[in-house]
């Protein structure tokens, strides 16, 4: 993604009131914070938000939190919902390397939607299905652990299914063109908008362990 300053994005980050300012101190209490029991579904590298917004809106009996890395972006989520009302929705500016220092065996589900794919080998576990990735997600898992990744990128498929299944997750579902198998309540992102209208195969994988 090409990142550009965005004039004033920390003011409208800052007082937003979606996004977990304090997120250090939430660690453990997203239950609390959300005053309810529901389970909570993250996306990791939510990108403008447009995902995790339209599931907020479709599920209000779940909770979700949409975790980006730069202010450039998430600025454009945090626009989006300036007139709305979403209960079930959180935002937190990350670099979700560290995710296991915001959360505790609270999550029930990760989102990695079109993730950068990092295509250097030096750079494999930046990737964010790399068993350095996998070995924190343990850490925040509640009971059990669940993953659904859709991408645009082959190679990165590749690599996060082989990764997936050696760290122990079993496939529920799988796809290699989603939107020609089903688009029966698929909730698109903005980058499967764009590649799906370029004709390119969305590939999807929903595992647990
Ligand atoms: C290619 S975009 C995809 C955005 C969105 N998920 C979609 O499908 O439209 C990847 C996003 O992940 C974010 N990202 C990449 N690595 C991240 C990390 N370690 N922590 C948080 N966000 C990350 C990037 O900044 C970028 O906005």
């Amino acid at each position: 993604m090409r990142l550009k300053n965005v004039k004033g994005a920390s003011e409208k980050i800052e007082s937003s009131k979606y996004i977990v300012k304090d997120y250090l101190n939430c660690k453990g209490k997203y239950k609390e914070l959300f005053n309810n029991d529901n389970p909570i579904y993250i996306e990791i590298g939510m990108g403008k938000g447009t995902f995790i917004i339209n599931n907020a809106i479709s599920n209000p009996n779940i909770n979700y939190i949409g975790i980006e890395k730069y202010d450039s972006v998430i600025v454009r989520a945090v626009e989006k919902l300036e007139n709305e009302d979403i209960p079930n929705l959180r935002l937190i500016r990350f670099d979700a390397t560290d995710i296991d220092k915001i959360f505790d065996k609270e999550i029930d589900l990760i989102y990695l939607n079109f993730s950068d794919p990092w295509p250097k080998e030096r750079h494999a576990n930046r990737r964010l299905a790399s068993i350095r990735f996998l070995k924190r997600y343990e850490k925040i898992f509640k009971e059990k652990n669940r993953i659904i990744m859709k991408t645009d990128n082959r190679k990165l498929f590749e690599f996060s299914l082989i990764s997936l299944v050696e760290f122990g997750y079993k496939i529920n579902s799988i796809s290699l063109n989603l939107h020609q198998d089903d688009v029966s309540n698929n909730i698109e992102t903005e980058y499967e908008k764009k590649f799906s209208n370029l004709g390119y195969p969305i590939y999807f994988i929903d595992v647990e362990k």
